[in-house]
């Protein structure tokens, strides 16, 4: 294992990438292991809530545009969810990134992939608890993106879906949590690290029920809430938010971060 060690961001080497095959099949791993069928027709059956069979294709309710506050303290007050260095930032397609290329620093590597230091070291422990329970072996198919990155691979599912359904997928540049470092889209080694089949997994139902304890939550957690996260069921991708949010989430039953901290829903750009 290669971490951890000091990440020092340098501009791309676009001849390098697009000349190297595996530097071209690091940038293209999460696309060719996209699970684009799956995500979009996700059958109900290996989805985490009932209500998740609401159709993906559906357009959002036009009656879900603000989310009312489910406590007499805005829990905004509590956590910084503005920071973008902030470990509780609140990211999606109305809340872009401060500054919109922003740049984590004191990443760290696993595998193939970088992420933030804290991130590491609870990914780690869920990795091993995870191997303990003989679910599999977690690996990571894609972590922190650069601006430049997540341009490509939204660009990519755009094409390859259309606007409407790619973007259910794929961030715009500036607009996704991976480009903060704190996002995971985790799988097994034993799923070859693709992320299509991951939620039919032992470990992925495991995760969805556990991921808390280490700071984690599924970020997108079903297709019932798009119309709130502007995303479809990615059972995969984990968000770090810390011990403390993710505890506080999940005894309170509130599963989205817009809900948690009562903001704007964000079905849209
Ligand atoms: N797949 C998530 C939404 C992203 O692109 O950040
Ligand atoms: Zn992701």
């Amino acid at each position: 294992m290669r971490f951890p060690r000091e990440f020092k961001p340098k501009p791309t080497n676009w001849k390098v990438v697009l000349t190297s095959p595996i530097a071209l099949a690091a940038l293209l791993f999460p696309l060719i292991a996209s699970p684009v069928a799956q995500a979009v027709d996700e059958s109900p059956a290996p989805s985490p809530s009932p209500s998740a069979s609401v159709s993906p294709t559906a357009e959002p309710s036009p009656s879900v545009s603000t989310i009312p506050p489910t406590t007499d303290v805005p829990r905004t007050s509590l956590y910084n969810t503005d920071s973008a260095s902030s470990l509780q930032v609140v990211v999606n397609k109305r809340r872009p990134l401060n500054p919109i290329d922003y740049v984590p620093k004191g990443k760290v590597q696993i595998g193939y992939a970088w992420v933030a230091k804290p991130v590491a070291d609870a990914y780690l422990q869920l990795r091993a608890e995870v191997s303990a329970r003989k679910l599999g072996t977690l690996c990571i198919n894609s972590g922190y993106r650069s601006f430049a990155s997540q341009k490509i691979i939204h660009a990519a599912k755009v094409a390859q879906l259309g606007t409407t359904a790619g973007e259910r997928l794929a961030a715009r540049p500036g607009h996704s949590e991976h480009q903060t470092g704190l996002a995971i889209d985790v799988s097994t080694t034993q799923l070859g690290c693709r992320i299509g089949p991951f939620g039919s997994s032992r470990a992925s139902k495991w995760i969805s029920q556990n991921a808390w304890q280490y700071g984690f939550i599924v970020r997108y957690p079903s297709n019932a809430k798009t119309p709130i996260t502007g995303y479809v069921w990615e059972p995969w991708h984990l968000r770090f938010v810390g011990v403390e949010l993710a505890t506080d989430m999940r005894s309170k039953k509130i599963t989205t971060l817009e809900e948690f901290f009562g903001l704007p829903a964000a079905p849209k750009y």
